[in-house]
């Protein structure tokens, strides 16, 4: 799913947020990157989801060569990918609904098809009932499967998330991961950057460890 070669990325001049990073993540795994704040764990999803480019080497994600991929070319790439980050990234003028079926939306999906898509989706997370609340009035763990099922919609192959239970407590980190876990078990590619060591341990064999910009251990 994922294979990067020799990938480099410098920010600004001095240090490189990323240097020399080899991997290869095969589809269907559940993948942790770890490491310390400042290890690159960002930097590697953005250079996954092209939103950022690398300074040097080949990132092919689902056979698209992404280090070469025109500009033109990002949104449709992306639409197969779908992210989660720490601060959730949720429309606090928007209810949940319209949080969810937003993506479908811009893309000009039938009115119809967004409406069963988008049930089916808040069921599965188990937030149909909050359809009509604003994020606002959600706890942190319900606006994080709020994301998570926005992220979802489109069926990606591929799900980033960066830092998903940073902001959680124990419990609902603990009921995100599980999520995570489910979709993992219906054929999604999973990548999850944590500083949580404990966590990525408990949740995956699979562990891609940073420090400094780069890997550390590599348990695949
Ligand atoms: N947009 C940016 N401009 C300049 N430096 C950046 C930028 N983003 C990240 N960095 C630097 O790159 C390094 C890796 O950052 P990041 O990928 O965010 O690490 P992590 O997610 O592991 O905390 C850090 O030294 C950080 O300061
Ligand atoms: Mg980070």
């Amino acid at each position: 799913m994922i294979q990067l070669h020799q990938v480099s990325k410098l920010y600004g001049s001095n240090i490189p947020a990323l240097s020399d990073i080899s991997l290869t993540i095969p589809k269907g795994e559940f993948v942790f990157v770890t490491g310390p704040s400042g290890a690159g764990k960002t930097t590697l999803l953005k250079l996954i989801f092209s939103s950022e480019r690398p300074s040097q080497g080949e990132i092919v994600v689902d056979g698209v060569n992404i280090a070469r991929i025109k500009q033109s070319a990002i949104p449709y790439f992306r639409r197969k990918i779908g992210v989660v980050f720490q601060d959730f990234k949720l429309i606090n003028s928007k209810t949940v609904y319209d949080n969810v079926a937003f993506t479908l939306d811009i893309v000009g999906t039938q009115r119809k098809i967004v409406k069963k898509k988008v049930w089916q989706v808040l069921k599965w997370v188990g937030l149909l009932p909050k359809k009509d609340s604003y994020p606002p009035c959600l706890s942190g763990g319900e606006q994080q499967r709020v994301a998570i099922a926005r992220a979802i919609i489109n069926n990606p192959v591929l799900l980033l998330a960066d830092e998903p239970t940073g902001n959680l407590d124990p419990d609902l980190a603990l009921e995100i991961m599980k999520l995570l876990k489910a979709i993992n078990a219906r054929g999604t590619t999973i990548v999850i950057a944590t500083h949580n060591q404990a966590m990525a341990q408990r949740f995956s064999d699979n562990i891609i460890t940073l420090a400094h910009g780069q890997i550390q251990t590599n348990s695949q």
